[in-house]
Formats: C-alpha cells, sequence, structure tokens
C-alpha cells in the first residue's frame, strides 16, 4: 500500500505556509458537503485543519478522481491529503482555531484506513456511558479531552524526571514480583511455576525497597513506580496505579517537605504555566480534624467547624450537654488508665447568608445535609437560623429555643461570628472525633452543593504530626496509621507502649483540593526500636524475622536514618487536569469493578496453565 507521508501535522501551519504544497496524515474529524465543496476537518494529535475539496488545482488530480474520494469519506477514515494551504478568505477565518486562519485545498487524497461505524462519536468530550469508552477505550483515547490529559500526564513525568535529576536523584527501578508484605490493601498475588505452591507478590509500592536504597548507599533514589492494590475502587483509586516515589537519607521532615515543594512547584510552572507558593499551608492532624474535620481538608472554601461547647454548657438542650457528659466519663475512665481520651465534642458551622444565595436553607435542604452527618455516625444535626428584622439579630427555628436568652445568643452569634441571614448546623457526640466528621462530611457537601469548588484553584495543605497508631475497634488492636516503619516523634518513645494512642508519629501527608495527594514519613533506621513499633502492632518476632527480616536485617549493618514520600501520579495529574476520576487521566485504566472491558481482565486461563502452575480453581466461576 501507498504511504503518502506527512510533512506537518495537522496543527501546524499558519498565514505564513500559504502557498507551500504539503502532506497531512490524519482522521476525517467531521466533513460537511456544500454545493460541490467539500470541507474535511483533518485532525491528529496536534490539532485540526481543514481540508477543502473544490475547484482543480493546476498539477492535481482530476477534479472527478478526487470528488470521487472525496465523496467515499467518512467520520474517522484515516487518511493522507497533499494540497496547497492557501489564507481563507476573511469570512471564514475561525479565530477559535490554531489554524484557523488557513485551508489546504486538496489535490491527491488517500484513504490509508476505512473506519466501520462508530460505537460513539469523536468529541471534545465523549457523553458514551463509561463502559463503552472503556471497552472502546483507543476511540475514546483519541477525544479531545483523553489526548491532552494523556499529554500532560507525559508532560508531568518529564519534568519530574527532570527536576529530580537536577537535584542529584537516581532513577532506579524495584522488583515488581516480590515477596508478600501486606500493606494495608490486600496483595495481587503471582504464582511461581518452578515452585509449587509459592507465590510473588505485586508490590503496594515500593517501600521497603527504597528503604534497603538507602542502606545500600543511593541516598536521594525516585522512580515512577508501578504500584497494586487489590482494595475497593473508588474515583481516585485505581488496582494498578503510578507513584512519584522518593526516599532520600540522612534528611529530617523538613528537607523532605522543601524537596516536595520545589517539585511540584516546578512541575506546575512547567506543565501548566501556574506558580505555586513556595512554602505550602500546614495544620497539624489534630488541627485538620477541629477546623475542617478531616485529614483531607479542601481549602479552597473556608467554612471552619467551631467549638460550641461553651454555648452548650450554658444553653438548655440536653442532648448537646448529654454528649459531653458522656464524654467526660470516657475521658476520665481513660485516664484513670492512663491513657489520653478526646472527650466529647459539640462542633458548629456557620454557613453564610450569601453563599445559600440568600435564600434560607429549606427544611429539606437540611435534612439532606442531616442524612450525610448520619453517614458519618452522627445522631442529628441540629441547626438554627439567624434571623430578626430589626434591632439585634436572633435565632429562629430548630433548637434556637434553647439559646434564646438575649445575652447567650449575642455571645453565640460573637463567638461564631454569625449574622442575620445565616444558618448555623451543629454536631454532637461523646466521641469528638464523630462530632468533627459529621460535620466535616457536612462541610464537604455544602462544598459541592454551593459550588465553591474552583477547579482551576490549587489548595495544597500538609497534614503534620499524625497518629502512630490507630485502635482497630473490630479486630480490638492498634495498628499502624500509615505503616510500621514510621518514626515516633522522640518525645513519645519512653510511654510507646503505654499510651500508643497518644503517639505522635513524624508522618505527613500532603492534601490538594480535599484529596490526599502524597503520603510520607522519616523512617525507622533502629533496629531496636523497630521490634518494639512491631510489638505495639501485635507482631510476634518470628513473624516480623518472617515477613521483614530481610529490612531489618539490612538495617544492622549502618543503614544511614532516611525519610521519604510518594506522590500520587495519576491523582496528581487529575487534580491539574481539573478531573474528579483518575480514570480520566490513565490511558488503559479498570473499570469499579476492577474489569477491563476491552481486554476483557480478568480473564480464564486454559487448564494447561493452571496445571504448570500447580493450581486447580476450587469452585466454577460465578456468572457475573
Ligand atoms: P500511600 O499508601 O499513602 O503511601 O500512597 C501514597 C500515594 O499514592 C496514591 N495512591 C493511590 N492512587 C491511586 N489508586 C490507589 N489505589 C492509590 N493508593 C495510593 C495516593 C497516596 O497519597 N510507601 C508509602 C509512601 C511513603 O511512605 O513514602 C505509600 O505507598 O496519592
Amino acid at each position: 500500500m501507498e504511504l503518502l507521508k506527512r510533512t506537518t501535522t495537522c496543527g501546524a501551519l499558519g498565514k505564513a505556509d500559504a502557498g507551500k504544497t504539503v502532506v497531512l496524515n490524519g482522521w476525517v474529524h467531521r466533513k460537511r458537503d456544500h454545493g460541490g465543496v467539500s470541507f474535511i476537518n483533518l485532525r491528529d494529535r496536534y490539532g485540526i485543519t481543514q481540508v477543502v475539496v473544490d475547484a482543480p488545482v493546476p498539477g492535481g488530480e482530476t477534479p472527478g478522481d478526487l470528488a470521487a474520494v472525496s465523496g467515499e469519506l467518512r467520520n474517522e477514515y484515516c487518511v493522507a491529503v497533499e494540497g496547497v494551504v492557501r489564507l481563507r478568505p476573511p469570512p471564514m477565518v475561525n479565530p477559535d482555531m490554531a489554524t484557523g486562519e488557513i485551508e489546504v485545498a486538496a489535490r491527491r487524497i488517500l484513504i490509508l484506513n476505512r473506519c466501520e461505524l462508530l460505537p460513539f462519536q469523536i468529541d471534545e468530550e465523549s457523553d458514551a456511558k463509561e463502559e463503552n469508552r472503556l471497552k472502546y477505550r483507543y476511540l475514546d483515547l483519541r477525544s479531545g479531552g483523553m489526548q491532552r490529559r494523556i499529554r500532560l500526564r507525559s508532560e508531568v513525568c518529564f519534568a519530574v524526571r527532570e527536576w529530580m535529576t537536577g537535584q542529584g536523584f537516581l532513577e532506579i527501578e524495584t522488583p515488581t514480583f516480590i515477596r508478600s508484605t501486606p500493606e494495608g490493601a490486600r496483595d495481587y498475588l503471582v504464582p511461581s511455576r518452578l515452585y509449587p505452591g509459592k507465590f510473588y507478590a505485586l508490590p503496594q509500592s515500593p517501600q521497603l525497597y527504597k528503604q534497603l536504597l538507602m542502606a545500600a548507599g543511593f541516598d536521594k533514589y525516585f522512580q515512577i513506580a508501578r504500584c497494586y492494590r487489590d482494595e475497593d475502587a473508588r474515583g481516585d483509586r485505581q488496582p494498578e496505579f503510578t507513584q512519584i516515589d522518593i526516599e532520600m537519607s540522612f534528611v529530617d521532615r523538613e528537607d523532605v517537605l522543601a524537596m516536595t515543594e520545589g517539585l511540584l512547584g516546578y512541575v506546575f510552572k512547567k506543565t501548566l504555566n501556574r506558580d505555586l507558593p513556595p512554602r505550602f499551608t500546614r495544620l497539624s492532624f489534630e488541627e485538620a480534624l477541629e477546623r475542617y474535620g478531616t485529614d483531607k481538608p479542601d481549602l479552597r472554601f473556608d467554612l471552619p467547624l467551631r467549638d460550641f461547647g461553651p454555648y452548650a454548657a450554658e444553653g438548655g438542650f440536653q442532648a448537646f450537654k448529654d454528649a459531653l457528659a458522656a464524654g467526660e466519663a470516657d475521658r476520665a475512665a481513660a485516664a484513670a488508665r492512663g491513657i489520653a481520651a478526646s472527650g466529647g465534642g459539640v462542633k458548629a458551622l456557620v454557613v453564610p447568608g450569601e453563599l445559600m444565595g440568600n435564600a434560607p436553607y429549606s427544611r429539606k435542604q437540611i435534612e439532606e445535609l442531616e442524612a450525610q452527618a448520619k453517614i458519618y455516625k452522627a445522631r442529628g444535626l441540629a441547626w438554627m437560623k439567624v434571623g430578626g428584622t430589626e434591632g439585634a439579630a436572633v435565632l429562629e427555628g430548630g433548637v434556637s429555643k434553647f439559646f434564646g436568652e438575649a445575652a447567650l445568643t449575642e455571645k453565640i452569634l460573637a463567638g461564631l461570628g454569625a449574622k442575620r441571614g445565616d444558618l448555623i448546623l451543629i454536631a454532637a457526640d461523646a466521641k469528638r472525633r464523630i462530632a468533627n466528621t459529621a460535620l466535616g462530611a457536612v462541610r464537604s457537601k455544602l462544598g459541592r452543593d454551593l459550588k465553591l469548588l474552583d477547579s482551576g484553584r490549587f489548595e495544597f495543605v500538609w497534614i503534620l504530626d499524625f497518629p502512630l497508631f490507630e485502635f482497630n475497634e473490630e479486630e480490638n488492636r492498634w495498628e499502624a496509621a500509615h505503616h510500621m516503619f514510621s518514626f515516633p516523634q522522640e518525645k513519645y518513645h519512653a510511654r510507646m507502649e503505654q499510651d500508643p494512642g497518644s503517639v505522635k508519629g513524624d508522618l505527613y501527608d500532603l492534601v490538594l483540593n480535599g484529596f490526599e495527594l502524597a503520603s510520607g514519613s522519616i523512617r525507622i533506621h533502629d533496629p531496636e526500636l523497630q521490634k518494639r513499633v512491631f510489638a505495639v502492632v501485635g507482631l510476634k518476632p518470628e513473624e516480623a524475622e518472617r515477613k521483614f527480616g530481610f529490612l531489618t536485617g539490612a538495617f544492622k549493618y549502618g543503614a544511614p536514618p532516611h525519610g521519604g514520600i510518594a506522590p500520587g501520579l495519576d491523582r496528581l495529574v487529575m487534580l491539574m487536569a481539573g478531573e474528579t476520576s483518575i480514570k480520566e487521566v490513565i490511558a488503559f485504566p479498570k473499570n469499579s469493578f476492577a474489569v477491563s472491558p476491552m481486554d476483557e481482565s480478568p480473564g480464564e486461563v486454559d487448564r494447561k496453565q493452571l496445571e504448570e502452575l500447580h493450581l486447580t480453581v476450587a469452585a466454577p466461576p460465578e456468572a457475573p
């Protein structure tokens, strides 16, 4: 087959090229016929150029042949066009198109491949169902939006490599067939043919290997690493995803934070031409919970949670008082066991009238907010409106009658900064954490409902001083809040075993627009301290040795102090592209059921393959 090779792309031609003979290769994006003249929008990944099939051009094919080929063209035919660049007549100039000042007068068109009836139209963004978009992903990827996002992803990777390499980091690959050492999610396993009954696991992250690289003296490591986790899908989660994995030796927390700020500043400037602040906002884990009810606060809007406890104590609403009293009893019981507990909480959130369009929220809208709070275990969501026509503002509706005494009302309004037209929402619970998280979830819903989420804004915040351990109520044991290799802050070492709940770790998360973008920590490099942490989470010495012996073994040979971080590449590009699902920035993602509708993985395998792997399937697979 003849291949008429392109001399330029569909996004390159402009006024200065008028008169040139060119060859373009691409796809028929749209075609219009106007009384003998055909307009073909020819598309490749660089742009769109208008091709015109009209009057004969000296030296070209006979118009009859050209018209016949052009007549055959349908959307998404792959073609080569040879023609002459000419200026469009002034009324036809399209200022919205990069190539809008010119067109190419065709003198030869070669069909490189035909296209069958399309399952959906290739557009700027496809409105086809997700399942169809994934089944025909190669077509979906032709859309303008997907092309831009995949290109952005490539540019981000390049900028990461450029910056990291410039800072003296080495890019080092680590194995993807490793020993199973679950980090939090389930492992994906790969059966060994040579060793019946044994399995490799796919890494959930290169965590252990990057620490071993530090022991090996590669003091600045990075890798754009594939990670695999068998966990429930969500908009910002995929079973296989990519991290910008980083580890450094001889550093403290500040070094890692500053490095990350430098990296992201470079990437945003280079790829989006956006300036980030040189230092990101910081909140401690506790501040984040108290102020926003979550460790992933979206700081594109404020709406802070405030303490309503003092007013609850003064007012007459019994449910609030009961929550505080029950919390106080819990705290006293914990204190008697030498453990710190936060007690109860009554928290308030003021929704300014102007954000609600100066129209008071209806009962139904408030009930929807309450339903949200209940998902996060709140018993209810109390409310009051700030009203009154003249003179002092008054509290109205909901639980207002318990706080209506003039001096108390005045104190509440001044303390919360609430004014006429505002709505006050209140959550109370004997567990302060529940009051905070439930109201935090209400805050997030308000952010969405009131359209406060500007996708063009980037609000970074570091969350610091996380607890090292979390209590798993179901299993009645302590577990690592991040992973077991994070360094407990020095001042907690002495009482780590007695009160694990109070231990803060040298852990940090970077949150961008309400998404956890990156996580990291300073690591333990002292084998004795590591043993103590294993013991707190109930890992027996033999089990620890079996699972992590190769890491703790390496620590015995002069491993340096070290720490690192791992920003999720998919989430980073998703947020940079203003999207809310990482599928939009992954060329071939899985659907929400961990299935690829295109190649139908996971799929069955031949009996012979199973036999070679010494596997039998216990039960016939259930129909989906
Ligand atoms: P962590 O498990 O917090 O830390 O992961 C780091 C970052 O990776 C991204 N991420 C995901 N992205 C898409 N789909 C997933 N299923 C998924 N899971 C995580 C997030 C997250 O912030 N080894 C440690 C890092 C370290 O301590 O250096 C780790 O993996 O953006």
